[in-house]
């Protein structure tokens, strides 16, 4: 027996070092069940209130292999019983949300919001692919190099999928080679501002250097995503008022006029021209980002539209869900750029939603740490600008849009549909055949209060605004390339999405 023992120990001895070589050398290599809550790869999904690309049915989806095979409708009637069936009853199954205006600040300001807290934070509200700006992280991404850093700063942390904007600043406006090597490496396309970022090193545009960056944009058919603010002379404006209240919201949308973003767009609309059919710029797409302005600005873009210019404009939920009036003295939670204005605004953005004017929604996710956010102090002036929601998205969307006549159809557009086409996520953004199976099961009925008990993913809960909010329209399952990544407040174990690059 000791003698079979000796013999054997060398074959042990050497059975334990390779199993701990192979862990040890990739400790992030998971096993395909723990990237899903569900154990198996072939299966279906049922429920009475299926939104598809032909609109809702009564059936089942039947996803294999992380792809949507088969949609039949007549609830109960899905495949042979050998298959396995997930029935979600009278919850409503949906294409998961894609948010393409996400703050991510990885790599250099993880202490912001990182790829695990944020993309965690995606999951659980039902956002299947976030596409992440290329600032507030540090570097930011505005070359080749910068792209990889980011990539590498995503390994094994994303538990969505997660594409990439570049930035469109001077230097590489000036140096095609720059801007082609980071297209070449496959950001989705590019984001500038035409006012100060507020980081350092992502200087604004002027339009000379956006007509540049197009005329690079539309050999790649990718669009160019601008803040669309221009420094108009202000301060004076504040004297005159005399009202140098820094812990008054009211001091702070001073700063920041409608003209600002009408004078921004002014100059965009005039470039957009030659993105008519025909024009020296076909091909290249100009998308202006959080608008709040819904008079001249507004007006502008629909003028554009109608005459044929390839442009798209997106607005977010808290311009949708708040109003100038009634934001508290100090809470600079609510503080973001361009700001949040009056009631009638709101409701003006609201009309040009339902008509279809303001193509999509996004959240433009944008935290940082309560330091900067002077919660303490509550100067507006000098606190961070940037709402943090990215969790809340659906139901803030249809807590707000239902009382304004939104439908779950138009809800789909705004937040899936629309947004996949801008970002070119071809097999994303509609429930149909062939399509990845990225799905969010949700009951828009439920109602719940988004306060401290409530289990809220983001690095920092307690900095967003919609903290304390009543809120309809609970999310259940979510599910990225038919992996349940998200179920009944539980993560899968691993992070499984996947970078998304251009080609
Ligand atoms: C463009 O950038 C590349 C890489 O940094 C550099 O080698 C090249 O000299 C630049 N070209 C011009 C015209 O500035
Ligand atoms: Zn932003």
């Amino acid at each position: 027996m000791d003698q079979l023992l000796w013999r054997a120990l060398p074959l042990l001895v050497l059975l334990i070092s390779f199993t701990l070589f192979f862990y040890l050398r990739d400790p992030h290599k998971f096993a395909e069940d723990e990237c899903s809550l569900v154990p198996y790869s072939h299966y279906w999904i049922s429920s009475k209130r299926i939104l598809t690309s032909q609109g809702f049915i009564s059936g089942s989806v039947e996803i294999n292999e992380g792809k949507i095979v088969s949609i039949v409708e007549g609830y109960g009637k899905q495949g042979n019983s050998a298959q396995q069936v997930i029935d979600y009853g009278e919850a409503v199954i949906m294409p998961g949300l894609i948010d393409v205006h996400v703050h991510l600040d990885e790599p250099g300001r993880t202490e912001w919001e990182g790829f695990v807290t944020g993309t965690r934070a995606a999951a659980a509200g039902g956002v299947t692919t976030v596409v992440d700006m290329p600032l507030n992280n540090d570097p930011s991404t505005v070359s080749k190099e910068t792209l990889e850093l980011k990539l590498k700063a995503a390994e094994n942390k994303i538990y969505v999928d997660v594409g990439f904007w570049g930035g469109l600043v001077p230097e590489n406006a000036l140096n095609t080679s720059i801007l082609e090597g980071l297209l070449d490496a496959g950001v989705l396309g590019l984001k500038s501002f035409m006012c100060p970022s507020g980081i350092n090193d992502f200087p604004m545009t002027t339009i000379d250097h956006i007509k540049e960056g197009l005329s690079v944009l539309a050999k790649y058919r990718r669009p160019l995503l601008v803040h669309a603010e221009l420094q108009q002379d202000s301060k004076s404006h504040l004297e005159l008022e005399g009202n140098h209240n820094p812990l008054a919201y009211k001091t702070y949308l001073d700063t920041r006029p409608p003209s600002w973003e009408e004078a921004a767009i002014k100059e965009l609309v005039d470039a957009t021209k030659d993105t008519r059919i025909g024009g020296s710029l076909e091909g290249a797409h100009v998308h202006i980002v959080h608008l709040s302005d819904a008079s001249a600005s507004l007006d502008l873009i629909k003028e554009a539209k109608r005459r044929g210019d390839s442009i798209s404009v997106e607005t977010c939920p808290h311009y949708l869900t708040f109003s100038s009036e009634e934001i508290p003295d100090r809470d600079t939670r609510y503080k973001c750029s361009p700001p949040i204005r009056d009631a009638l605004n709101k409701e003006k953005l609201w009309e040009a939603i339902l008509d279809g004017h303001i193509d999509l929604l996004t959240s433009d996710h944008s935290p940082t740490v309560p330091q900067l956010k002077l919660l303490k102090e509550g100067d507006f002036l000098k606190a961070w600008g940037g709402i943090s929601s990215l969790q809340f998205d659906l139901p803030v969307t249809w807590s707000y849009g239902k009382k304004h006549g939104l439908t779950l159809e138009q809800l789909s557009l705004l937040w899936s549909q629309k947004p996949a086409t801008l970002a070119g996520l071809e097999s994303k953004g509609a429930i149909a055949v062939g399509n990845d199976a990225d799905i969010v099961v949700w009951q828009p009925e439920v109602e719940f209060d988004l306060n401290d008990d409530y289990p809220v993913f983001l690095k920092h809960p307690s900095l967003s605004a919609y903290m304390g909010r009543r809120l309809s329209g609970k999310v259940f399952d979510t599910f990225v390339r038919g992996n349940l990544v998200f179920k009944d407040g539980k993560h899968a174990p691993a992070a499984c999405g996947v970078p998304i690059l251009a080609k």
